[in-house]
């Protein structure tokens, strides 16, 4: 079964408390928290201080995507505050080597991930050194956009250089994830699954996190 990573972007800022007691009984396994400077994307999302205290509501696992500029610069602050898994944009980096490196040396799992526009053969000399590769299915920067229909063939291709190489790497889709794509992504390979506004643009959360969790399982 996949991963389940729901992305609290689409929450209720006002009461988040709730989101997380929603989030600490459903079959989610990662929160998956996205960061956003204004630079590298067109959106501000929150940053370390709001993620420190988030950490005390869930044991779950904090996965961080940052869609920032020079990330390397708060490697250790994201330690620090609890985060677990670490994902930087290919997009942002000079020395992706040595972030990744940095980030494993830190005690984090380290993430790439690529823009729709950016070949997943451009991870081919450094898919052996990560945990993660995440695959945008949209343009990052906001939630509750369209899923791009090439995404599938992208997963397919990781997928084809992680079984190569022998990368023990997982593959993470982020964007526009629905109960109808979910099945697909999962056929073609995703291990990961992020979702925001599917999960909590719906009347109940807590059945979409299963519905997702159990799409392996459906046909299509
Ligand atoms: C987009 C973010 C996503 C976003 C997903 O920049 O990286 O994680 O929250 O939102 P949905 O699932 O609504 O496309
Ligand atoms: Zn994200």
């Amino acid at each position: 079964m996949p991963i389940i990573a729901p992305s609290i972007l689409s929450a209720d800022f006002a009461d988040l408390s709730k989101t997380f007691h929603m989030l600490n009984n459903s079959e989610a396994d990662w929160i998956h928290l996205d960061i956003m400077d204004g630079n590298f994307v067109p959106n501000i999302s929150f940053g370390m201080p709001v993620i420190k205290s988030l950490r005390k509501l869930t044991n779950k696992v904090f996965d961080a995507h940052l869609m920032i500029e020079q990330p390397e610069r708060y490697l250790h602050n994201f330690k620090v505050i609890g985060v677990d898994v670490l994902t930087v944009h290919y997009e942002t980096q000079v020395h992706l080597n040595r972030t990744v490196d940095m980030t494993k040396r830190i005690g984090m799992k380290a993430g790439v991930a690529l823009n729709p526009h950016t070949p997943v053969s451009f991870l081919q000399d450094i898919i052996q050194d990560l945990d993660v590769v995440l695959i945008m299915s949209v343009n990052p920067g906001f939630s509750g956009q369209k899923f791009i229909e090439h995404t599938y063939q992208k997963i397919a291709e990781a997928k084809n250089l992680i079984e190569k190489t022998g990368s023990k790497a997982m593959i993470q889709v982020d964007g526009g994830v629905n109960d109808q794509n979910a099945p697909k992504l999962v056929q073609a390979g995703a291990d990961i699954l992020v979702a925001a506004s599917y999960i909590f643009n719906s009347q109940n959360p807590l059945k979409a996190i299963k519905t997702l969790k159990e799409s392996s399982l459906q046909s299509f």
